[in-house]
């Protein structure tokens, strides 16, 4: 390779060195001063042309966008703001960028701004920030993972079941759409969908996930889920990665343990391996708070936001003592929730989990022993309380300004009392039966959880909306490319 990477040039001291760089052009000023950027880094080099002796029109050129290659001299920089720049000897447009028509011009742009050309904004400082610290983070869950020795198993996008129960899928069809069947009342028969089976996108690899774990022990998959929820909010897509862990032999203690450890450690890991980047993206966000009324400002900046998890204990609540806190609470001194907890057994908004951790905690909540029917039909009921109530072994991690970050539970290992509660809400267990046979031959307690990988993201960089943490976020009407 002819060419070095801007991010090793920027730190080296071997002045007089001939280099090659090869990049895009940020800002050209004063016909003399280049700006360019290779994506290996946050900052841009600078390159100094020698403009009386460069022939004009290649000097045109020269525009945000461009595809430049230059060859000539490290040398150190007299200007302010960086060390080093290069000499040019050698000037070549390697792809051309018409200014009149290029939507990204060096200056700030709004967040809604780029979501319209998605497919442009890599080239922008913050989206380079926030995509390298998505990498960092996927690959600190999968070395926290292996460092405990969990196998990484790929469990299936399309499937015959509903892991959730909830209805929520995308179905796959190979449907010859020349020739669709029909039944009697005209409607489409799905029945013939996949090979002669009904199939879906995965909404979670959680119950393949068990099949596995119940033979190796503790395995975690990590890959896209999809959900057809017709929700426009910015913590929601169709299509999102999530990281799920089961284990043998874990009770809910265990998997409170591991879902706290895993994520402190993979914050870590960002904090030290893209100190550069959560840097920029601090001062990004400081930088918007100053617009924002005094009270309406985050208390803490971006780094300390992410210590201060590090630093503290997750709250762990049960269920039925969040909603004697939230009877009591007002969020403010007028306002009161939107939707009024007024029994035992409602669900919690989003308002009552922020309200939770952000104003009563004010730190990640553990919420734990939900009511059965508000959740899924795998999770292990305890023994009604003394009012005669029925909980779950359900674990919800509640983070502040994201609500629910991983969604887990301890599992129903007693075949009767599963396939009870799976008679119940109407899942038929013949078509389950594969699942089943971990409950009927060798069963055992076992526990796993859910965590959202772009709601990880959101809260590692401080962005707002989950659009802005996935590269190609697949909402409705949002699947161009
Ligand atoms: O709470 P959920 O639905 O749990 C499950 O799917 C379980 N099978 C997980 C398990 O126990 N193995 O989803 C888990 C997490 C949520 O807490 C949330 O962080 C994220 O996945 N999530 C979404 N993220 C983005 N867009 C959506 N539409 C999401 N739905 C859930
Ligand atoms: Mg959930």
């Amino acid at each position: 390779m002819e060419h070095t990477r801007i991010k090793g040039l920027l730190k080296s001291e071997e002045f007089g060195k001939r280099v090659i760089v090869k990049g895009w052009v940020k800002t050209f000023r004063n016909n003399q001063f280049i700006a360019i950027n290779d994506g290996s880094s946050l900052n841009n080099i600078q390159a100094v042309v020698d403009f009386e002796n460069t022939d004009e029109v290649l000097l045109k050129r020269i525009t945000t966008g461009a595809t430049v290659r230059v060859a000539g001299t490290l040398v150190e920089s007299l200007g302010k703001g960086q060390r080093v720049e290069i000499k040019v000897q050698e000037l070549a447009i390697l792809g051309d960028s018409d200014p009149e028509k290029f939507p990204l011009q060096p200056k700030k742009h709004s967040l809604e701004f780029l979501r319209e050309i998605a497919h442009l904004r890599f080239r922008t400082g913050t989206f380079n920030a926030v995509f390298k610290v998505r990498n960092a983070l996927a690959f600190a869950v999968h070395q926290f993972f292996n460092e405990r020795d969990f196998v990484y198993m790929h469990t299936p996008i399309i499937t015959g079941s509903d892991a959730e129960g909830a209805g929520e899928m995308f179905k796959v069809t190979t449907l010859d759409f020349d020739h669709i069947p029909r039944n009697d009342q005209g409607q489409i028969d799905y029945k013939e969908d996949f090979f002669g089976k009904a199939t879906n996108l995965t909404v979670s690899g959680q119950l393949e996930g068990e099949l596995a774990a119940m033979a190796l022990g503790n395995i975690y998959t990590f890959g896209p889920t999809f959900r057809a929820e017709n929700s426009n909010t910015t913590r929601h897509l169709a299509e999102f990665w999530m990281i799920e862990p089961e284990m043998a032999f874990y009770e809910l203690e265990d998997n409170m343990d591991l879902a706290e450890d895993l994520l402190k450690y993979v914050i870590k890991y960002a904090l030290d391996h893209c100190a550069e980047e959560i840097d920029f993206l601090k001062s990004r966000l400081l930088e918007e708070e100053k617009s924002k009324p005094q009270n309406e400002r985050a208390e803490l900046n971006l780094v300390d936001k992410l210590n201060f998890v590090l630093e503290n204990n997750f709250e762990r609540v049960t269920y039925t003592d969040a909603i004697e806190i939230l009877k009591r609470s007002k969020p403010n001194q007028k306002k009161q929730f939107k939707y009024l907890i007024e029994e035992w057994g409602a669900d919690l908004q989003s308002e009552h989990e922020r309200y939770l951790v952000e104003k009563h905690f004010k730190k990640p909540v553990i919420l734990i022993d939900y009511p059965r029917e508000i959740k899924s039909f795998y999770m292990k009921q305890n023994e009604p309380d003394a009012q005669g109530r029925h909980t779950v072994r359900a674990m919800d991690i509640l983070f502040p300004g994201i609500g629910e970050m991983v969604g887990g539970s301890q599992r129903e290992e007693n075949l009767d009392k599963l396939l009870a509660r799976m008679e119940e809400v109407g899942i038929p267990s013949e078509e389950m039966d594969w699942f089943l046979d971990t409950r009927r031959f060798g069963t055992a307690p076992h526990s796993g959880f859910g965590l959202g990988f772009e709601r990880l993201v959101l809260f590692v960089t401080g962005m707002t909306n989950i659009r802005d943490v996935i590269p190609f976020p697949r909402t409705p009407n949002n699947a161009e490319f």
